[in-house]
Order: structure tokens, then C-alpha cells, then sequence
């Protein structure tokens, strides 16, 4: 049965109708990350992580410190950290977009690659998810599509831990 799977998958890659679909995550402490896995498994999905150019320390993280680097940037709307390495969206109709939440939304560094990703992103299917604490998505959807209004946002999944 694999077998059979894996040979019609040949095909349907040859013929160049295989499912496109991506998912695109931020994780500071791997939370996200294993979700992230768990979906591209599940989607057949290629996975890609957004890595900073400067990773996040534990101390970076410290959302009691209203000096920590998470802080400063969730209290600037234009806080755009840089990413370390660009992605190729262009072969994918659908990306999954994870984040932990942070403050509510997502983190700033997922505005970095919307904003660097713009305008392909225009046209494709946008599926938000996230882990938390104990907030859930809504807040962040919102602030997306708010903030992205001419995306194609779908609807947007927690990920209980
Ligand atoms: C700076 C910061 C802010 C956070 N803000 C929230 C929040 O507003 N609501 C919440 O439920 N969890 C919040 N959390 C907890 C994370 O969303 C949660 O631990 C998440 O699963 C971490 O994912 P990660 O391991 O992929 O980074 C925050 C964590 C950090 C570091």
C-alpha cells in the first residue's frame, strides 16, 4: 500500500499536480515546531522554519521584562526582525503560517516574512495556527487579517500542547 503511494505520488509529481502546500512556522522554544511537523505530515507538506538572524535568548523571551528584546518589539507595531534566510513560495497555492502567541498576536518576525513575501503571498490560500498558553487564536487571525486585509486568510487552528 506505501509502495502504491509512493509510486502514484511519483506521478502525480511528474505531471505536476501534486498537492502545493507548505507550512511555514516561527518557533522559540520548539513548541511550535512540533506542531508544525505534526501538520506537514499530515498535509504532506514541505516544512520551513523562519529562523531569526538573531536567535532569541531566554532572556530575549522574558515577557515580565518590559526592556526584553520581546517586549520592545511587541510594543512596535513596526517592529520587523530580521529573518535569516528567504523562502521560495512561488510552487505553493496553500502555506500554513504557525506561531507561538505572543502578547495575543503573533510575533513581529512573522510581519517580517509577510512583508517579505509580499506580493506573492497575494492569490494564495493563508491557514494560520499557533500554540499558546492558554490564549487562543482569535486575537491573532484578527490582527492578521486586519493588518494583511488583502490575503487570502483561512481559517486558523490552536494546537492544544
Ligand atoms: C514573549 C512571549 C509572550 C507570550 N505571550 C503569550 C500570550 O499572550 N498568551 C499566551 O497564551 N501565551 C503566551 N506566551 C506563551 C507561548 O505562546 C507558548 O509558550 C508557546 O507554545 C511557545 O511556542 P514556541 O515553543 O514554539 O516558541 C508567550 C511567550 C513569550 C515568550
Amino acid at each position: 500500500m506505501k509502495q502504491l503511494f509512493s509510486i502514484l505520488a511519483a506521478i502525480a509529481m511528474t505531471m505536476g499536480i501534486e498537492a502545493k502546500t507548505i507550512v511555514v512556522y516561527f518557533s522559540a522554544t520548539e513548541t511550535t515546531k512540533a506542531a508544525a511537523q505534526q501538520i506537514a505530515k499530515e498535509q504532506n507538506a514541505v516544512l520551513w522554519e523562519i529562523v531569526p538572524a538573531e536567535p532569541y535568548t531566554p532572556a530575549d523571551l522574558d515577557w515580565r521584562n518590559k526592556q526584553s528584546r520581546s517586549s520592545i518589539e511587541m510594543n512596535d507595531p513596526e517592529a520587523r526582525p530580521t529573518i535569516k534566510q528567504c523562502t521560495n513560495i512561488m510552487p505553493y497555492d496553500t502555506i500554513y503560517v504557525g506561531y507561538p502567541i505572543w502578547w495575543g498576536i503573533c510575533p513581529r518576525i512573522i510581519n517580517s516574512w509577510i512583508d517579505n513575501n509580499l506580493p506573492q503571498l497575494e492569490g494564495k490560500t493563508l491557514i494560520p495556527f499557533a500554540t499558546s498558553g492558554g490564549s487562543t487564536i482569535k486575537q491573532s487571525v484578527e490582527y492578521l487579517r486586519k493588518t494583511y486585509p488583502s490575503l487570502k486568510w483561512q481559517g486558523g487552528k490552536l494546537i492544544e500542547k
